[in-house]
C-alpha cells in the first residue's frame, strides 16, 4: 500500500479543528432555522432551500454531532425541529423518488432517534427505508437510482449508493423486519460485482439489462468520461465498502476496499486531497473536490476497526493526513453568516464526455462539511454512527 511523507494530525488539533467548525455551524444556525443548506455554496456561502434536495440530511448532520461535541442545548433542538420536516416530506412524499433515502434520513432522522430517543425520527426514517425498498429491482438485484421504475434509460445502480444501505440494516435491526438487510445485501452483490474494474477504480453508474437482468455496462454521470474514474464514486467506494464490511463481515468486502482504496492512493496528489476525477493527477488546472478525502478518512477510520494491528495503523495514519491537510489547507477558519466548513469542493463539473448539469464547481459542498466533521468526530473518540 502506498505510503505519504505528509505530517498527520494530532487528537489535540483534530479537536480544535472540530470547535472551529462546530463554531461556524452555531453561527449559521439563525440562517438557516427550520431550513436546509443547498448542496453546494456561491463563493462559499451556502444559500439556504426548502428540504427538497438528496443533500438536505447533511446539514442536520452537522447540527448533531455539533450537539454531541457540545451538549448545547441550541442544537439539539434545531435537530429536533428539521425532525418534523423530514418526517413531512417522506409522508407527502415530498422529492423522493430516487434512491438517496439513506444520505438523507441516516443523519438525520436515525441520528435523532439514536441519539435522542425521538419517536418522529424513527418513524420518518423507516418510511423511508420502506420507500428505497420499493426502487429494489428483482431483475439485476438492485435499487434503481434516478427516474421513472423500470424506464430502460434509467435501468441502473449508482456506486454511491452504498451510503444508503446503512439505512436498511438499521431499519431491521428496529423492526425484526429482514427483508430490509436481504435487499441491502442482494444490492451490494451486484454493485461490488460490476462496479469495481480490475485495476481498482470505480464505474459511477452501472446499466442493467430490464429485460434479463444481465449486466450490460458502466456509464459515467459525474465523472470525466466513462472510463476514468470519478473521485467521489471512488470516495463513496471506499467508505462503502468499509460499511458493507461493518454490517455484513465478508472477507472480500474487506478485500474490495483494499482494492478501491488502492487505486485512489496510488492517483492522489501530493496533499492528499484530489482532483474532481482522478484521470487529473499533479499539475493540472482542474477543480479538486475536498469531500472525497473526507469520505475517504472516515471510510478509513471504520474499516480500522476492523482489520489487524498493523493495517489498522496504517489506515488510521492515513486518515489522519487526509484530515491534517484539509483542517490546514482546505477548512475555513471564519467568514460571515452562511459560510461553509470546506472549501473546494466538486459536486459536477461538465465535461465534454459526461451528461451532468455542471453545478457546485470549487465551492463548499454541504456533504464535504458533513464527512469533515465525522472524520474529525470518529478521530478523535469512540463515535456511535449514525449510518
Ligand atoms: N451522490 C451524488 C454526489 O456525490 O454528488
Amino acid at each position: 500500500m502506498k505510503r505519504f511523507p505528509n505530517p498527520s494530525i494530532t487528537r489535540e488539533e483534530a479537536g480544535r479543528a472540530l470547535d472551529a467548525a462546530v463554531g461556524i455551524v452555531r453561527q449559521n444556525l439563525p440562517l438557516f432555522a427550520g431550513r436546509c443548506q443547498n448542496h453546494s455554496s456561491v463563493n462559499d456561502i451556502y444559500p439556504s432551500c426548502e428540504n427538497v434536495q438528496w443533500t438536505c440530511g447533511f446539514w442536520p448532520g452537522e447540527i448533531w454531532l455539533a450537539w454531541e461535541r457540545t451538549g448545547d442545548a441550541a442544537f439539539k433542538d434545531a435537530g429536533l425541529a428539521l425532525v418534523d420536516s423530514f418526517l413531512r416530506r417522506i409522508e407527502e412524499r415530498i422529492e423522493v423518488e430516487h434512491h438517496d433515502m439513506g444520505f438523507l434520513y441516516s443523519p438525520s432522522c436515525v441520528a435523532a432517534y439514536k441519539l435522542t430517543g425521538s419517536e418522529a425520527g424513527r418513524r420518518a426514517a423507516l418510511l423511508a427505508a420502506e420507500q428505497l425498498c420499493a426502487r429494489f429491482q428483482e431483475k439485476g438485484s438492485f435499487f434503481q437510482a434516478w427516474g421513472p421504475l423500470g424506464a430502460p434509460d434509467n435501468y441502473r445502480y449508482i456506486i454511491d449508493c452504498l451510503l444508503n444501505l446503512p439505512l436498511l440494516y438499521w431499519a431491521s435491526a428496529e423492526t425484526g423486519n429482514t427483508r430490509f438487510a436481504e435487499l441491502a445485501r442482494r444490492h451490494t452483490a451486484t454493485c461490488l460485482a460490476h462496479s469495481i474494474r480490475p485495476d481498482g477504480s470505480t464505474y459511477h453508474t452501472f446499466f442493467m439489462d430490464p429485460a434479463t437482468g444481465e449486466a450490460v455496462g458502466g456509464r459515467t454521470c459525474q465523472g470525466y468520461r466513462d472510463d476514468s474514474c470519478w473521485a467521489r464514486g471512488q470516495a463513496w467506494g471506499v467508505y462503502g465498502t468499509a460499511l458493507s464490511y461493518t454490517y455484513e463481515r465478508k472477507p472480500e468486502y474487506l478485500d474490495a476496499f483494499r482494492r478501491v482504496l488502492g487505486y485512489y492512493l496510488e492517483r492522489l496528489p501530493e496533499d492528499m486531497v484530489p482532483y474532481w476525477d482522478m484521470t487529473f493527477t499533479s499539475g493540472t488546472e482542474e477543480p479538486r473536490d475536498s469531500s472525497s478525502a473526507s469520505i475517504v478518512a472516515c471510510g478509513l477510520l471504520e474499516a480500522a476497526k476492523h482489520a489487524g494491528a498493523e493495517e489498522a495503523r496504517a489506515w488510521r495514519t492515513l486518515a489522519a493526513q487526509m484530515l491534517c491537510s484539509v483542517a490546514e489547507r482546505y477548512a475555513v477558519k471564519e467568514g460571515p453568516p452562511g459560510v461553509g466548513l470546506v472549501r473546494h469542493g466538486t459536486y459536477s463539473k461538465k465535461s465534454p464526455y459526461n451528461s451532468c448539469t455542471p453545478e457546485g464547481v470549487d465551492e463548499c459542498v454541504s456533504w464535504g462539511d458533513y464527512f469533515y466533521m465525522e472524520a474529525l468526530t470518529r478521530y478523535i473518540s469512540d463515535w456511535k454512527m449514525y449510518w
